[in-house]
Formats: C-alpha cells, structure tokens, sequence
C-alpha cells in the first residue's frame, strides 16, 4: 500500500493558467480539511494549442516546482497535460499523481444508459484521443465516443462571457458538429477546466441540439473526489483540526485574481509570481 511522508502537507494542483481553479472549487467541497499549492502557468498559457513534447517540458517544469514545496500529492489539474505528459510525470516523479482524464472516464462510464459519451476539450486534449481510448478500455468497447475540440470556450470562459447570445452561438456550433458524429449520446464530459464556467449555456444548447436531457461531467469533481478516494485508502486524509487554504503560484500575474475569483467562485486571495522556467 502507497503511504504518504506526512498527512499534513499540502495537496500540490497545477494548471495551464486559471481553469485548475474550477477543481480546486471542487477540491475544497469534499477535502475541506486539505491545503493547497496552487501553481497556474499563466505565462505560457494556453497549453491547449501546444505540442505534446511542449505542454509535457512545461509540466515538468510545474511539477518540479510543486514539489519543492513539499506536497503529498500531486494533481494535474489541466485536461491537456494530463493528455499529454501523465505517463512522462509518474515515471519522473515519486509522489502519487492523479490526472483529470481517468477520473473524467470513470464518471461519464458510470453515467451513460446509452453507452454513447462526447468528450469536449481543448485541441490537443481531443486530438490526444486519450479520453477515447480510456473510455474504450474501461469500457472494453462497448461504449462509443466521439470527440469535438472547441477552442473558443477558453477566452470565452476567461473574458466573462459565459451567458447570452455570443456563447450560445459559439456552444451551439460546436455541439451540433458532436451531434453529427454521435446523435444518440446521452452524456458530455467538459475535458477541459475552463468549460465548468460555462456550463449553464453548455447544458442548455445540449439539451436543444441533442433534443434530450443531456448528462454533463464535470471532470474536476471527478477528479476532487477521486483524490478523496485515494488519500482515504492510503490514510492519508489531512488530521489538521482546521479548514485548509490555498496559496497560489503564478507565472505571470496580470489579471489572474479577476479571472481566478471567477473560476473559484470566491476571491483567490494573495497571489505570488514565480518564475520556474
Ligand atoms: N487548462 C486547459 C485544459 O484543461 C485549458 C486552457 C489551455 O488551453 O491551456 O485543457
């Protein structure tokens, strides 16, 4: 069995910029009790439209830093690095790591009657195919997918526009064009930490263009409660008789506690640049 150093430290989160907050929101819902190092990777974002060999050298990078700040674990919280760079991380790093994807899978297998989920994501996300082929294998073929990445949604979600005509249309396009590839799903994953801000405008396009009510799977609840499964079979859950808090890294820090408060759905407090590369 895995045991960790010290139930105390802190939980280490990275992401691409401000997204991973949606799974710290999510994170502080059902661990309470657990710190969090936060490092947003501001100024090399967005990872979505990057590389494989990049995104995985800047998550390296990102983890390096994580770690040096002693943590017990550590969570990707960004659906394309942990696309890209998951393998390449628990082979470098000896600290448990969990990724957004497989908790992601896990959720939209257990959600589906159709046996028929879409995956939403960035570019490289889909174009990783690595949410398909999870779902594949858990699934042992029996549950078809289809993927659509949908780039628009990452400024959209960072510039506010999350309700109203602009990201309705945006939303209706890119689900009409899942629609044309699986019209009998009956479930979407949101593969990319940035959609769970607009998941109001998301669930109700869904619903229109797939004309049913149409199951949403927010990855980063899957994955906070995925690492809340893990710390309890390791015994690792934090003993602190106080609630957690969250320190947060960046790597550039301009406009970074607007949009975070927006993704955390409360103000992010004190925010420390660093520079790691
Ligand atoms: N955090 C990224 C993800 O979840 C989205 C933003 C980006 O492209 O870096 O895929």
């Amino acid at each position: 069995m895995t045991t960790l150093s010290n139930t105390n430290l802190p939980i280490g989160v990275f992401d691409s910029g401000v997204g991973g907050f949606t799974v710290v929101k999510a994170l502080k819902r059902y661990l309470p009790g657990e710190s969090i190092i936060y490092l947003g990777d501001s100024a090399r974002v967005p990872y979505g439209t990057k590389s494989k060999e990049t995104v995985t050298r800047y998550s390296v990078k990102n983890a390096e830093f994580l770690l040096s700040q002693q943590i017990k674990m550590l969570i990707v919280a960004c659906n394309t690095a942990s696309a890209h760079s998951l393998p390449t991380l628990e082979e470098r790093f000896d600290v448990p790591i969990i990724g957004v994807i497989d908790p992601g899978a896990k959720a939209a297998l257990a959600a589906t009657r159709a046996g028929r989920v879409g995956i939403i994501g960035t570019l490289g996300t889909i174009g990783s195919g690595v949410y398909a082929e999870r779902i594949r294998s858990l699934s042992k073929g029996e549950v078809s997918t289809a993927g659509e990445a949908c780039p628009l949604f990452v400024p959209l979600a960072d510039e506010g526009w999350i309700s109203g005509e602009v990201p309705r249309l945006v939303a209706s396009k890119y689900l009409s064009e899942l629609q044309g590839k699986l019209p009998d799903l009956d479930v979407i994953i949101l593969g990319c930490t940035h959609y769970p801000v607009l998941r109001d405008t998301i669930q109700d396009i869904a619903d229109e263009v797939f004309g049913r009510p149409i199951t949403l799977i927010d990855s980063g609840i899957a994955t906070a409660l995925a690492a809340r499964d893990f710390l309890t079979s390791v015994e690792g859950i934090s003993t602190s008789k106080i609630r957690g808090d969250v320190k947060v890294f960046v790597t550039d820090s301009s406009r970074i506690s607007d949009i975070g408060t927006r993704f955390l759905g409360e103000p992010i407090g004190r925010v420390t640049q660093v520079d790691i590369v």
